[in-house]
């Protein structure tokens, strides 16, 4: 702990029911990591919170710091993840794991370029914490296929000029992965409207719905 650091009194935690508690001198609600854990896993509200926001919401370095561990599949592999409790999804996967074809955007859950698969399901990894998905198995770009061996989505994306700069490109595809597995209307208005949540600065928007429909078309 370095000295900008304080540890939290000792004596009984805050109410559970509040995430904040007022000091005894009338000053401002203070929020502590302790009471604010506390107040989530009371109230169910942990998985409705961006993990950013939560990681932002909670001082780093308290006492209880304890990282917590995770068992999961990523792209397969038997993962043993022993993280902080407010680790999201997507850092785990590019800061342990070093899967960086996930792409940090926004990290609000607002472009996109984070997608993956949990249990065939695509989730913006930015919202979700990794504490979140013991026992679930995880696919990444890099699970998708191998630069030898291409999904025929990554050939149409290649094929159709789907992506300029390329950034969005990992989450746009694990998006329109997940598309061919959905109950998704056939026509290209269809397809935009199931593409909504990943944004292409570019604009590669109509050869990215053109790269999908070959592939349904082929399907
Ligand atoms: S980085 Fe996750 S939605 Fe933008
Ligand atoms: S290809 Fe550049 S953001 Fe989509």
């Amino acid at each position: 702990m370095n000295e900008n650091q304080q540890e939290e009194p000792c004596g009984e935690p805050d109410s559970p029911r509040h995430p904040s508690s007022s000091g005894d001198d009338g000053g401002a609600p203070q929020l502590t990591r302790r009471s604010f854990l506390m107040w989530v896993g009371s109230s169910g509200a942990l998985g409705a919170l961006p993990a950013a926001a939560l990681a932002a919401s909670v001082p780093v370095g308290a006492a209880d710091d304890v990282p917590v561990t995770v068992r999961l599949t990523v792209n397969d592999v038997a993962q043993e993840a022993r993280v902080d409790v407010r680790t999201s999804l997507l850092d785990y996967l590019r800061e342990n794991l070093r899967l960086t074809g996930t792409k940090k955007g926004c990290d609000h859950g607002q472009c996109g370029a984070c997608t993956v698969h949990v249990n065939g399901r695509r989730v913006n990894s930015c919202l979700s914490l990794v504490a979140m998905h013991e026992g679930d198995s995880i696919t990444t770009i890099e699970g998708l296929g191998t630069p030898d061996r291409l999904h025929p989505l990554q050939a149409a994306f290649v094929a159709h000029d789907g992506l300029q700069c390329g950034y969005c490109t990992s989450g746009q595809i694990m998006s329109a992965a997940a598309l061919l597995t959905e109950p998704c209307g056939r026509t290209d208005a269809d397809v935009k409207e199931a593409m909504s949540g990943n944004i292409c600065r570019c604009g590669a928007y109509s050869n990215i719905v053109a790269a999908i429909r070959q592939v349904r078309d082929a399907g």
